[in-house]
C-alpha cells in the first residue's frame, strides 16, 4: 500500500479579536489562486459580507463591495485595507442594481449576500413584509446574476455563490417571510447551476446558522425574554429555547463562514457545483 503523507503547515500568528472562533490566530497556508480574480459581495460593509471580503482580499482577489451609503462604504474599506473597492447602490430596487453595472460591469465571483431578516408572528406580517424581503433577498442576486452570469460562460470561468441560511431548510416559525426567501434561494442557485453544464463555471449556496451580525444581535434580543439581559445570556438562551439542536451552542464567527465561501470561490472547488453546503453548527439533524 502505498502511503502519500502531505504536510499542512499551520502557522500560529497574533491572535485575532474573533472571540469563540475556532480560526482565531490561524493563518493558512492552502493558496486558493485567487490572485488573478475580481468578486463582487452585496451586503459587504458589516457582517457576513464584511468578512467574506476581508477573506478574499487575504487570498488576494481583487474585492468590489456593495453597500447603501458612503459612509458605511468607507469605515467597511478602511477595515478591509488595500485591495477592496466600494460601490454604493441600493439593490433593494431594480434600478439600484445599474450603479453596479456601471462601476463593475464584469466579474469573476459573484457573492450574493445581502439579506435581511426580522422576527415577526405569521399574522403581523403584512403584504408589504413579504414583497420586500423578497425583492431584498431574492431580486437582488436574481438581477445580479442574470448580468453577470452570461459572462462567465462567454469566458468559460466563473463562481455565483447564494448566502443563504438554515432556514432555508428548517423554515423557523418566528420569521416564515425569511424562511421563504432562503428557500427560493437554494431552487435559484440549483436551477442557474444546471445551466452550467459543460462549462468551469459554478453556482452554489452557503447556509450560515446563527452567525456573529450587527443584525443577528439586534435579532436576538428582540426574541430574548429579559431584553436587559447581557450579550451573553441572550445568545445562551437563544441556544437553549431556540436553536437546541446547534452542536456549536454559540454563534458563528463571520470568519467561519467567509473561509467556505473562499472555497467555494476558488477554482480548486471545480466539482462542487449545484451544492447547498452547511455550515450551521451541526444544527439540522437531517444526515445529508
Ligand atoms: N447573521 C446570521 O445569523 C445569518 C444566518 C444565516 C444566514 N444569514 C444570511 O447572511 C447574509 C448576511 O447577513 P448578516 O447578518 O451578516 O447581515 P447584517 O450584518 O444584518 O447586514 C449586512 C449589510 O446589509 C445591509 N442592510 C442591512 N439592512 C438593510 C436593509 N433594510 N435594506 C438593505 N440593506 C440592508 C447593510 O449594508 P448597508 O447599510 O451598507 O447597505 C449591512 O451592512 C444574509 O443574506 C442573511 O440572510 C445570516
Amino acid at each position: 500500500m502505498l502511503l502519500i503523507v502531505v504536510p499542512i503547515r499551520i502557522t500560529l500568528g497574533e491572535p485575532s479579536r474573533c472571540c469563540g472562533s475556532a480560526l482565531a490566530g490561524i493563518q493558512r497556508n492552502m493558496d486558493l489562486q485567487l490572485q488573478d480574480k475580481t468578486a463582487l459581495i452585496t451586503g459587504a460593509t458589516a457582517g457576513i459580507g464584511l468578512a467574506i471580503a476581508q477573506e478574499l482580499v487575504r487570498e488576494g482577489a481583487r474585492v468590489v463591495i456593495v453597500g447603501r451609503t458612503r459612509d458605511k462604504i468607507d469605515q467597511a474599506i478602511a477595515e478591509i485595507g488595500p485591495g477592496v473597492v466600494g460601490i454604493v447602490a441600493d439593490l433593494t430596487t431594480a434600478p439600484g442594481s445599474d450603479p453596479v453595472f456601471a462601476a463593475a460591469p464584469l466579474v469573476d465571483i459573484l457573492v450574493n449576500n445581502l439579506g435581511i431578516y426580522e422576527p415577526k408572528p405569521f399574522v403581523d406580517i403584512a403584504d408589504e413584509d413579504w414583497l420586500r424581503l423578497f425583492q431584498t433577498n431574492v431580486m437582488s442576486g436574481v438581477r445580479l446574476s442574470r448580468h453577470y452570469l452570461p459572462g462567465m460562460l462567454q469566458r468559460n470561468w466563473g463562481r455565483i455563490i447564494f448566502i443563504s441560511s438554515e432556514s432555508a431548510v428548517m423554515t423557523p416559525p418566528e420569521m416564515i417571510h425569511y424562511g421563504m426567501t432562503k428557500s427560493a434561494q437554494l431552487a435559484i442557485s440549483r436551477g442557474l447551476a444546471e445551466t452550467t453544464k459543460g462549462t468551469a463555471v459554478t453556482v452554489n449556496t452557503v447556509m450560515p446558522g446563527p452567525t456573529r451580525s450587527e443584525g443577528i444581535v439586534s435579532f436576538l434580543r428582540q426574541m430574548a425574554s429579559d431584553p436587559a439581559a447581557t450579550d451573553a445570556a441572550v445568545e445562551a438562551e437563544f441556544f437553549s429555547k431556540h436553536r437546541s439542536s446547534s452542536l456549536l451552542q454559540r454563534l458563528i464567527e463571520g470568519r467561519e463562514i467567509a473561509t467556505t465561501v473562499a472555497y467555494l470561490a476558488s477554482p480548486l472547488s471545480a466539482a462542487t457545483n449545484g451544492a447547498a453546503l452547511r455550515v450551521e453548527g451541526g444544527l439540522l439533524r437531517s444526515i445529508v
